[in-house]
């Protein structure tokens, strides 16, 4: 008798956003556009309060929903940006990164036979979990509204299965923003409906076009929503394991139960390093010069790739860019690989976001401007020998 894995983990596929990243590192002249994480170094004064927390000895569990100082710099920060008043006792949760609030909520709110709308082309982060817990994702194709969620098309996905939307703004893979017009749709469509909304607002530090709108705003949503956050994409510190939850109390109530039966809390050092991050003068001015940094390679590239004749839309947020290479002859998966093998330039193919990312490969403006320019110069090549 061999003992067998449970059938839902034995079913997951290994994502497709790591495999040609692992397989470029193994080239000397390999370039990497695969980033989903910045490529800049973590600021000294959070790497400070890190090591400062260590050498204190802080390294006990905190308060299951974090320290008490975080989650009250979380509800300030999130009250001077959005003008929202969240309870630092009640309605806050410092989770082990953005990805751990993800799968905390799903958990606590997810029955087996339950569906998750997501607009698509999406992160590949959701879907696995939704199906580790027996529940579906139904995908809203965003490819024909310019990777924008219409409230039509969010409506005409609603069945009495649904128990969760989930946004996700600026978006991993597309880049692209939702105005306040798109987000105030939305919010009509979805008020007084038994659905909960959850936001993964996690690149909301990298909005490159005006500001950011965010979900929280409206009070007409903040008993069915989850808004998720995290320091991991802002400050360049995804090794730090930082995000967050606000929700209202009987929410944060059930999420927490999930949480500290998991992991317990946040690593400790990271929560001091995240207070910091969120109350350090210099911080805003960080963020600035390294939004900065990604214009001017998110301006170069989108430039580069449509003089390469592929079509593509303006990345107003995250760092990433997904240009359509539809034309040629061949799937997102296998142009990938060519790429990789011709001219050791690594991308994720469109695929690892949900079939409706099929037709596209997303590149990364984290990486360095040299590694783009060079990247760049050598997709052109590329593309001039390969088979439309
Ligand atoms: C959309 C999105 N949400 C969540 C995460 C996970 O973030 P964290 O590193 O904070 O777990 C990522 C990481 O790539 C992401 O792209």
């Amino acid at each position: 008798m061999t003992p067998q894995f449970n059938e839902r983990v034995t079913a997951l596929q290994v994502p497709g956003t790591r495999q040609f990243a692992n397989k470029v590192s193994t080239y000397s002249n390999g370039i990497n556009l695969t980033l989903g994480q910045s490529g800049f170094d973590a600021p000294d004064f959070i790497r400070q309060a890190m090591t400062d927390a260590i050498d204190r000895g802080q390294l006990r569990y905190t308060h299951n929903k974090g320290l008490i100082e975080l989650r009250t710099a979380i509800t300030d920060y999130t009250a001077a940006r959005f003008n929202v008043n969240y309870n630092p006792e009640t309605e806050v949760l410092v989770t082990n990164g953005g990805s751990e609030a993800i799968d905390s909520i799903f958990r606590t709110i997810l029955n087996a036979g339950d569906e998750v709308i997501i607009p698509a082309p999406a992160y590949a982060g959701y879907e696995p979990i939704i199906h580790l817990l027996g529940a579906r994702t139904v995908f809203v194709d965003t490819t024909e509204t310019n990777f924008v969620p219409t409230a039509e098309r969010i409506a005409a996905a609603m069945t009495p299965q649904t128990k969760a939307i989930l946004f996700n703004y600026p978006t991993n893979p597309t880049g692209t923003t939702l105005s306040t017009e798109a987000i105030q749709e939305l919010v009509q469509l979805l008020k007084d409906k038994d659905i909960f909304i959850i936001t993964d607002e996690i690149y909301s530090e990298n909005v490159y076009e005006g500001q950011h709108h965010s979900f929280i705003e409206y009070a007409e949503v903040r008993d069915q929503l989850f808004y998720i956050n995290g320091l991991s994409k802002s400050h360049a510190i995804t090794g730090a394991r930082i995000g967050y939850v606000l929700a209202p109390e009987a929410a944060i109530d059930e999420v927490t139960k999930v949480h500290l039966y998991n992991t317990i809390c946040a690593a400790t050092p990271s929560q001091y390093g995240a207070l910091a991050a969120l109350t350090h003068p210099d911080s805003r001015q960080l963020i600035s010069d390294m939004n900065h940094a990604y214009i001017e390679r998110r301006d170069y590239l989108y430039d580069r790739l449509r003089q390469m004749g592929l079509p593509v839309e303006l990345p107003t947020g995250a760092f990433y860019i997904l240009p359509n290479i539809s034309a040629y002859n061949t799937d997102s998966f296998q142009f990938a690989t060519d790429l990789l093998e011709a001219e050791q330039v690594a991308v994720v193919p469109g695929a690892a976001f949900t079939a409706y990312g099929e037709g596209y490969i997303r590149l990364s403006f984290a990486s360095t401007m040299e590694e783009i320019v060079e990247g760049c110069n050598r997709l052109e090549r590329f593309l001039h020998v390969y088979q439309k």
